[in-house]
């Protein structure tokens, strides 16, 4: 099935429907202990939004994430998550920390293990433990890459240490006083694999005109092209990409 876009005309929009998709989703699943909504998050700046309405609705009473399990998407290495630009400082205070989700549901890869490979290994079983990953949120890199998934990765590639490329480099600076050298060489992220082999749904937020190179090749590029990883996703039956205008490459009419 082609990929299918949602496109709004403000990032507001995207993330009200996005956010709303997830809340249905998860209340439709009605979840319990034993059988919990497996969600898959990103982080980033274009998902935030998202979080802000999930805890809104929280907040409102309109969803529990007490039965809903999550398996984050990378995070870099030899970042303490008590550091502000890691992943785990991230997702806490943006979402876990306002919501009810208990702490052994949330898994994030740990960037300090010792033992790395056995760390991926282990992540990777961990998801394997679930019937399927429900929902996956996903973002884009500039140039396409999905979590962590640089050029050249494979379709077939599960967790593991990446290194990161100098654009993802130079574009994640900005989080790091806009110094590349203080950002990580590397990182452990899920797969290609593990994204669409163990996944039902997939949603992938994409916001603003720097976003529609990588938006125009995900959808229009050539079909599992390693160059833009995000072209993998053309391989799965159900991928919906939420956009404003900038990045689906339209004029916004307001
Ligand atoms: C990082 C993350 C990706 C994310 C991307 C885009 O590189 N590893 O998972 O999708 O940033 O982030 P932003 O939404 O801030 O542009």
């Amino acid at each position: 099935m082609p990929i299918k876009q949602a496109i709004f005309s403000s990032t507001d929009d995207a993330s009200d429907y996005l956010a709303n998709l997830i809340v249905r989703r998860i209340n439709d699943f009605s979840p319990s202990a034993s059988k919990p909504f497996v969600l898959g998050l990103p982080t980033g700046s274009s998902p935030e939004g998202v979080y802000a309405r999930l805890i809104q609705a929280y907040k409102d009473k309109k969803i529990s994430f007490k039965n809903v399990v999550t398996f984050n998407m990378d995070e870099y290495v030899g970042l303490k998550p008590s550091d502000p630009q890691s992943y785990h400082y991230f997702m806490f205070n943006k979402f876990f920390n306002h919501i009810d989700i208990p702490r052994e549901n949330i898994n994030i890869l740990n960037g300090l293990a010792e033992d790395v490979e056995k760390e991926c290994k282990d992540y990777e079983a961990k998801i394997h433990k679930f019937p399927r990953i429900n929902f996956f949120m996903g973002g884009l890199g500039p140039e396409g890459h999905l979590a962590f998934n640089e050029a050249g990765s494979k379709r077939t590639s599960v967790t593991r240490e990446v290194t990161l490329v100098q654009s993802t480099i130079d574009a994640n600076s900005r989080f790091f006083g806009n110094d590349p050298s203080k950002v990580p060489k590397t990182a452990l992220s899920v797969g290609i694999s593990t994204i669409l082999d163990n996944t039902d749904e997939i949603a992938i937020i994409v916001l603003g005109s720097a976003k529609h190179f990588a938006l125009d090749k995900t959808i229009n590029g050539k079909r599992n092209d390693p160059k833009y990883p995000s072209s993998y996703l053309q391989d799965h039956h159900n991928v919906l990409i939420v956009s404003d205008t900038g990045a689906a490459g339209l004029k916004s009419k307001l």
